[in-house]
């Protein structure tokens, strides 16, 4: 089933703010430690949470010196895996690169002397990868993915499915900081039950940025951490209101909290209304600041 228009208008606008908050030092480390890996076999990576492909380009520009790479790209939501298929042959299109694949869930990309074979999969993270995929692949990466699963999941799984060596790279975690300027009264209770919410039964992680890179340090934890640093989102109007499809990326985040909100027994409905009423209305007069702490990490599983 093709994914609705608004996701995916939302994981595009993301794009311009993701672009900016990526961590260059860790983004280099990362450079550095696939230089180790030999240019002249396949280096096999492993995504993560692809969502519609918002991160591909990004991820290729880390792979530039393999001649050929086997990049998997899964995600529960086999809609926004067709979005993401689309989105890698349009971009190998305007790129001028052919592109050859019939397969709904193939695509080779063939840039000059390099191969890029792309392979999508509807997996369900962590239960879904069976066990042909163990110890299969030399780069895990995932973006803006780590709080939305339990936590100690990607160790977990880095463990499971990269080889000895491997490397595992997150980028944009979520670590338990959301932001908004001016102030609100509210803000605080408000913000703390948002965080509050995405634990619990949904099953997610807000500290997983911080409580990856805790993991990784731990005795015994299987990796070694080669860098790590924040890579905040921050979205601020300027005089001529919000860059790129912004607005509309700020918007979503308001209505993310608001359906967080609106069973939570501590925030009352009147008060949801008020500061969601207030929100909204700076955003239209282009007055609303926004910023959310993140971590980038990369790290490397022992051999
Ligand atoms: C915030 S989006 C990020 C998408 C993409 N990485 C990006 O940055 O544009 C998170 C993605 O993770 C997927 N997802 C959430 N939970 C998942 C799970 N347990 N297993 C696999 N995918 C999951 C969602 O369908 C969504 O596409």
């Amino acid at each position: 089933m093709p994914a609705s228009g608004g996701i995916l208008r939302y994981l595009r606008a993301k794009g311009s703010v993701d672009a900016r908050s990526v961590n260059l030092q860790v983004r280099e480390a990362c450079v550095r430690a696939l230089a180790e890996f030999p240019a002249d076999r396949p280096l096999r990576v492993l995504e993560l949470g692809g969502g519609a492909g918002g991160a591909f380009r990004y991820w290729m520009s880390l792979l530039v010196p393999f001649r050929r790479v086997e990049f998997t790209a899964t995600d529960r939501d086999g809609g926004l895996l067709e979005a993401y298929r689309e989105a890698v042959a349009a971009l190998a299109g305007e790129l001028g690169f052919p592109v050859t694949g019939d397969q709904p869930d193939r695509l080779r990309i063939e840039d000059g002397g390099r191969v890029i074979d792309l392979r999508l999969r509807r997996v369900v993270a962590p239960e879904g990868f069976p066990r042909e995929d163990e110890g299969s692949f030399d780069l895990m990466v995932a973006q803006s993915f780590w709080d939305l699963v339990p936590p100690g999941t990607a160790l977990a799984l880095g463990r499971q499915l990269l080889a000895p060596g491997g490397i595992l790279y997150a980028t944009l975690t979520f670590s338990g900081g959301t932001r908004f300027a001016p102030p609100h009264e509210l803000d605080r209770q408000l913000l703390h039950c948002y965080h509050a919410s995405m634990g619990g039964e949904r099953g997610g992680d807000p500290y997983a940025g911080e409580r990856l890179l805790g993991h990784v340090r731990m005795p015994g934890s299987g990796f070694s951490e080669l860098a790590t640093g924040r890579s905040d989102w921050r979205v601020v109007p300027t005089d001529e209101g919000y860059i790129a499809d912004e607005r509309f990326f700020l918007l979503t985040v308001l209505g993310f909290i608001e359906k967080e909100l609106l069973t939570s027994t501590e925030i009352r409905d009147d008060q949801l209304d008020w500061w969601t009423g207030i929100r909204r209305r700076q955003l239209a007069d282009g007055q609303l600041s926004y910023a959310a702490r993140q971590q980038d990490l990369v790290a490397r599983r022992d051999g």
